[in-house]
């Protein structure tokens, strides 16, 4: 069977003060194994909120996301975020204290990768543009775009099913994009579910198979690239 997370009539407010403001209003959407997505659309639309929401950072108010029919709530939020998501938010969640290399060995070990780790993680660095000087460096030490890169390398490391990005691309120079898109895709190709938040038209046709566009809350389209 292929992997599919669904999410289902997804509602959510934040407390702002006094007031709760409503800011997903109703998103229902699939996604499916194998295939790159990119959810686009205005700031404040609400697309972090829905990509916080599927890698269980933040908790289910109303609604539901399931995993080939099983419920976050059920499978638990901490037991999804270590085995099923894989976060690309900047710097989100490197260890800060260990060097880039290490990062991504923790995530080799996690998988339980066979094989000579040092190398492994020097190799997947190497492919999103970190050398070796900086794969030494604590991460704490690199610069915004090259912990975004740490954190990509990171996510080609681990065994889970679902990636989920906001603006992995959005501190890099073209030729790391060009890179970070590939690797992307390239974990489509080995069948996991890979969802991108981007504000860049360009990213959103390189990469995605299906692009959905968000206003006030709510996917307004969903438009599917035909297959070249
Ligand atoms: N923790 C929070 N508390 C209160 N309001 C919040 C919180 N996080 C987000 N919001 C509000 O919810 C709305 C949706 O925010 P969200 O971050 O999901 O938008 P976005 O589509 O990712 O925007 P951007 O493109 O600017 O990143 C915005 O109006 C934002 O101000
Ligand atoms: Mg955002």
């Amino acid at each position: 069977m292929k992997n599919k997370l669904e999410v289902k009539d997804l509602w959510h407010t934040y407390a702002d003060g006094q007031r709760e403001v409503e800011v997903l209003k109703g998103v229902t959407t699939t996604f499916e194994a194998g295939k790159t997505y990119a959810i686009v659309g205005e700031s404040g639309s609400g697309k972090t909120t829905l990509i916080s929401l599927i890698a269980a950072l933040d908790s289910v108010q109303k609604g539901d996301i399931t995993f080939n029919g099983k419920s976050i709530r059920k499978i638990g939020e901490s037991e999804f975020r270590l085995r099923y998501v894989n976060i690309v938010f900047q710097a989100y969640n490197l260890i800060r204290y260990m060097t880039a290399r290490e990062n991504v060995e923790v995530a080799l070990d996690f998988a339980k990768y066979v094989g000579d780790e040092h190398a492994r993680a020097y190799e997947l660095l190497e492919r999103v543009g970190v050398k070796r000087t900086e794969a030494d460096r604590l991460v704490n030490k690199l610069s915004g775009g090259q912990q975004q890169r740490v954190a990509i390398a990171r996510a080609t490391a681990s065994e889970v099913p679902i990636v989920v990005a906001d603006e992995p691309t959005g501190n890099l120079d073209e030729k790391t994009e060009v890179k970070v898109l590939e690797i992307l895709k390239s974990l489509a190709n080995e069948g996991k579910i890979v969802i991108v938040v981007t504000h860049s038209p360009k990213v959103a046709s390189e990469l995605a198979a299906t692009t959905l566009r968000m206003e006030s809350g709510k996917i307004i389209s969903a438009s599917a690239k035909r297959a070249a």
